[in-house]
């Protein structure tokens, strides 16, 4: 059965299929139930499980739905109440849609200033974007970094960030040796090269995948040097190659990651939930990030960095989020899928009211 002309959902799906996704795989799909109350799931075809943690970051990334979720909510005068489940996804199975949670929307009278800030929330969402563009030479200030420490705390995780350019060097190192590293594992260059779209016309006409123009990479270039994986370690051509994809990377000034439990369905979904709300402040002031996520998903680098870092882990908890922040020029359009292919139909209701 198709939505309804009256249904709220169209609307704030338009604005909410904007949330980040680990690839821009935007694996979120949302079916009304009816007027007030709809289902969540993960399309577990759009996840990426190829690394180790990436099956982890499906909840990280249904976090962050959820979280952009209620500030489009709340823009249209809703609060949300959630229903999470918190199984396991399992990747292999037969049923391709992963349920995370049922919610509900329930009207709220707003006072003028609060409706004021709750439109001006949703416009930063709409124009939120990860930066890969070089960064300025820039410290954050203090006050910023103050009110991000305050969002993470509140939820148990611990903001730390580091502008010491031996370890900002260090660290930016690992996730360049990520790549080269992640192209050498058959099942994650796969899930790469799935992902990557090459020029501007497959980007727009697919509207996913990371594009080479998000990544500031010349599209032939990357699309050639990423058909032929070998050539990275080639001498010449290989040097060449890894010196355009490191040029991508000038101007890191400091790093940012996130410390805090992380085992388990529930505490995935809370970090991606404060994930989000830190990329909003952080954006609300001015300054751009971009996720180092695949430096938390490949082992190894995992642990190069949380060595450097000096993470505390253990006992369930791991820093569990690295990027860098700091301000640069606007950033290219990662494009979306249209709401429609986002919305799955509203079950019918059969004569006996089971819904079908
Ligand atoms: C949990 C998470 C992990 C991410 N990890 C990476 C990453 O390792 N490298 C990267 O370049 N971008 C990463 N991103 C950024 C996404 O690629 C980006 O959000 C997506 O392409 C949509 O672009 P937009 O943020 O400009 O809307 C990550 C995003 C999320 C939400």
């Amino acid at each position: 059965m198709s939505v309804a002309a009256s249904s709220p959902w169209p609307a704030l799906v338009e604005d909410a299929r904007r949330y980040p996704s680990p690839h821009n795989s935007q694996p979120i799909k949302l079916r009304p139930r009816d007027d007030r109350t709809a289902t969540l799931y993960y399309d577990l075809d759009l996840g990426l499980p190829a690394e180790s943690f990436g099956i982890p970051f499906a909840h990280v990334c249904a976090g962050v739905f959820l979280e952009t979720f209620r500030v489009v909510a709340r823009a249209a005068g809703f609060d949300v109440r959630e229903t999470l489940d918190h199984a396991e996804m399992d990747f292999d199975g037969a049923d391709r849609l992963h349920r995370f949670a049922d919610v509900e929307l329930r009207p709220i009278e707003l006072t003028d200033a609060q409706r004021v800030e709750a439109g001006a929330a949703l416009d930063r969402l709409r124009s939120r974007r990860t930066s890969r563009r070089p960064y300025l030479s820039r410290s954050v200030p203090g006050e910023v970094i103050g009110g991000v420490e305050r969002i993470c705390e509140a939820a148990g995780h611990t903001f730390r960030h580091t502008n010491d350019r031996d370890l900002v060097r260090k660290i930016v190192r690992v996730n360049q040796a990520t790549l080269f590293d992640d192209l050498e594992n058959d099942a994650v260059y796969a899930e790469i090269m799935e992902w990557l779209r090459f020029s501007k016309r497959e980007a727009l006409e697919r509207s996913d995948g990371l594009s080479a123009e998000a990544m500031l990479m010349p599209g032939r270039i990357l699309r050639y040097a990423m058909a032929h994986r070998g050539l990275w370690r080639a001498p010449v051509v290989g040097s060449a190659i890894r010196a355009i994809y490191l040029r991508t990377m000038r101007g890191v000034h400091e790093l940012a990651w996130i410390e805090g439990p992380f085992d388990g369905p529930a505490d995935y979904i809370e970090a991606g939930r404060t994930f989000m709300r830190t990329w909003l402040e952080l954006h609300r002031q001015g300054v751009v990030l971009h996720p180092f996520g695949t430096v938390i998903t490949n082992p190894r680098s995992h642990a190069l960095f949380a060595e450097a870092a000096g993470a505390r882990e253990g006992d369930g908890r791991m820093a569990w989020m690295l990027f860098r922040i700091g301000y640069s020029a606007y950033p290219p359009l990662a494009h979306r899928r249209s709401a429609a292919s986002m919305l799955l139909p509203t079950p019918s209701v059969s004569a006996e009211g089971d819904p079908r």
